[in-house]
């Protein structure tokens, strides 16, 4: 039996592009997803993309019997683990899916994985779990902060579980990524993020904004102290941080115990300077209000990703420019995402 690598969460938006990138690099794929907030078109678009498409399992990573059938049934050397929830403000109002999701369901894929005897992992966790750090760029041995919100207290909590088990038995190894602000799609235009509803996040709307969907972005705060007065942050292509999944997991493959690295560009940019960007990649006007901060929202994070750089010789390579024109051409081919509805306009 081939030895496959299991992608949890590999019909999202991340897990996705990694998928491919896993394909690429001549993996074989199982995908495990429960398609809350993904889609099989992402997985048939894959194989588009590379002539492979990924098995998909539909189910659960809090269903510990789908687990253990599943690692009976194939062989798998290694776990990229990206299934969870990720909106901080759904993550207030409902903090049981939470941590149901994000906690219990990580706990039951390390028990699944130690009774299968599959002990290499590479987690998704967040820049969120440093909190609101004094100083920038923000090393992997900055403290991990304050958390204002069960999202992130559930990435860190998995942290901490993470690094109890390695500690309890030597054959773990296990990376943890802390992503900064995920941005932009596959070059074809073929797969990238497809939220549902409302976007939390700044590019999805300000694309919405250009397509029409939305009148205008509100603008969260212009009096921090930063170049502009809003926020900064650093917007990685979801592109680089797949293929960091590839450089981190040939890293713990003959290594142990836990390793953390952030992903990130080195690069920070604020709201208004990322709006001028994508209106140049565009050619499309975004509209914009100022309105007040966002709770929860810091002024700055920005990496250093120095001990990405130096330990897995991994650098981001694709500018703001490249993020917001991949951005535009995902959404221009797919309007509503990986819906065949028309969009809806304004
Ligand atoms: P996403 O929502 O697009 O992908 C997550 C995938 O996991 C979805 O396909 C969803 O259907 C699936 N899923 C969710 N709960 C599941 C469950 N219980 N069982 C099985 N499948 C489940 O999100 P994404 O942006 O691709 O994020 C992937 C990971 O990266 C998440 O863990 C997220 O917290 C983390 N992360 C994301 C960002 C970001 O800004 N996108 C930043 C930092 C960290
Ligand atoms: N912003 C706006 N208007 C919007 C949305 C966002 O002005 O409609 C601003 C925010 O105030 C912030 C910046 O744009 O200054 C980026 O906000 P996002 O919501 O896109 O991203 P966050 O930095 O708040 O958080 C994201 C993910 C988290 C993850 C974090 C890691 O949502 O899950 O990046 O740095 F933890």
């Amino acid at each position: 039996m081939t030895e496959k690598i299991l992608i949890t969460g590999g019909a999202g938006y991340i897990g996705s592009h990694t998928t491919l990138e896993f394909l690429l690099a001549g993996k074989e794929v199982v995908v495990l997803d429960n398609l809350c907030n993904g889609s099989p078109e992402a997985l048939l678009r894959i194989e588009r993309l590379c002539g492979k498409q990924p098995e998909l399992i539909i189910g659960d990573i809090c269903d510990a019997s789908i687990l253990n059938e599943l690692f009976d049934k194939h062989r798998i050397a290694a776990v990229l683990h990206f299934a969870g929830l990720k909106s901080v403000s759904e993550s207030v109002r409902e903090p049981l899916a939470y941590y149901e999701n994000n906690v219990m369901g990580s706990l039951n894929l390390c028990k699944a994985m130690a009774r299968a005897g599959v002990y290499h992992l590479v987690f998704s966790s967040s820049a969120t779990v440093y909190g609101d750090p004094a100083q920038m760029p923000i090393h992997e041995n900055v403290p991990t902060g304050a958390l204002t919100n069960p999202y992130g207290r559930s990435k860190l909590i998995v942290e901490q579980l993470l690094q109890d088990l390695a500690d309890s038995d030597p054959r773990w190894s296990i990376a943890i990524l802390r992503y900064f602000n995920p941005v932009g799609a596959h070059s074809s235009g073929l797969i990238g993020e497809d939220p549902q509803g409302t976007p939390n996040n700044l590019l999805p709307y300000v694309a919405q904004v250009a397509i029409g969907r939305f009148s205008e972005l509100a603008v969260y705060g212009n009096d921090y102290p930063t170049r502009d007065g809003t926020g900064v942050r650093d917007y990685i292509h979801v592109v680089d941080l797949a293929s960091g999944h590839l450089k981190a997991l040939q890293a713990i493959e003959s290594t142990n115990g836990v390793k953390t690295w952030n992903l990130g560009t080195g690069t920070g940019y604020t709201v208004l300077e990322v709006i001028k960007a994508f209106e140049r990649a565009s050619g499309r006007q975004v509209p914009y209000r100022i309105v007040s901060r966002r709770p929860g929202d810091v002024a700055e994070c920005w990496a250093s990703p120095a001990k990405a750089a130096e330990e897995l010789d991994w650098h981001a390579v694709h500018d703001l420019e490249t993020m917001m024109i991949d951005l535009w051409r995902w959404q221009l081919k797919n309007p509503r995402g990986y819906s065949p509805q028309a969009i809806q306009l304004v």
